[in-house]
């Protein structure tokens, strides 16, 4: 399963980047906002100096003429850039337009298979469905990771990889996983708490404690 970052965060992305665990980065218009960067072109250009896995960079028009003009011109950034387009009839024309050239699409805000279904078809490189904003409104987001990752299993041609957003905390990573996801983006703080266990806190307390008894040292060993 690949791990990407789901934030715009550089000084984030950089630590996160050090872990060896991270294989990619998405951004949204609201993530861009938050990190108060003033130039979006040059803070995609510096992620994507961090991080050589795809990093997203989204639109902001949604008309299909001024998407695909944006598209070409984030796609020019980076080779990794993969450009993100809203799942609209227009934002499917961009995808398919810039997929054909060769350029990756990640097609995101996906609330149905149905959507998942279209974005494959238009040679989306990856779907983003969201699915705690699902669960936010009492549908189960899982659901829907579920139904894509098995729709997609029935069509060998389809190319897209099912990219789980919206992530708010570790079990939906667990669960992404379970299901057979290809890539999970991850907001940082979850990443973090993906480590934690207090038995592996505990445990480590203990051995350095007993370890410290011996007196010995392995660095200073003959
Ligand atoms: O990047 C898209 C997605 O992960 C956003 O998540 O928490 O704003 O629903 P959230």
């Amino acid at each position: 399963m690949k791990f990407f970052v789901d934030t715009a965060d550089l000084a984030e992305i950089k630590d996160l980047a050090s872990t060896g665990l991270l294989d990619g980065v998405t951004t949204n218009p609201s993530l861009v906002a938050q990190s108060g960067a003033k130039s979006f072109i040059a803070l995609i250009e510096e992620i994507c100096k961090v991080v050589k896995g795809p990093v997203s960079a989204e639109v902001a028009a949604t008309d299909y003429a001024t998407m695909l003009k944006e598209g070409q011109r984030l796609a020019k950034i980076a080779k990794n850039v993969a450009v993100k387009v809203p799942l609209t009839p227009d934002g499917l024309k961009v995808c398919k337009a810039l997929s054909d050239g060769g350029t990756m699409v990640n097609v995101t805000l996906c609330f149905s298979a149905s959507q998942a279904i279209l974005a494959a078809k238009a040679g989306a490189s990856f779907i983003s469905p969201f699915i705690g904003r699902l669960d936010d409104i009492s549908t189960d987001g899982m659901q829907l990771v579920r139904d894509i990752v098995q729709i997609y299993k029935n069509y060998p041609a389809f190319k897209t990889e099912v990219l789980v957003a919206s992530i708010r905390h570790p079990l939906h990573l667990v669960d992404a996983a379970r299901i057979g996801a290809h890539v999970a983006t991850i907001p940082p703080k979850v990443i973090r708490q993906l480590y934690s266990h207090p038995l592996t806190d505990k445990g480590l307390a203990a051995f350095v404690a007993d370890w410290q008894k011996t007196g010995q040292s392995i660095l200073d060993a003959a």
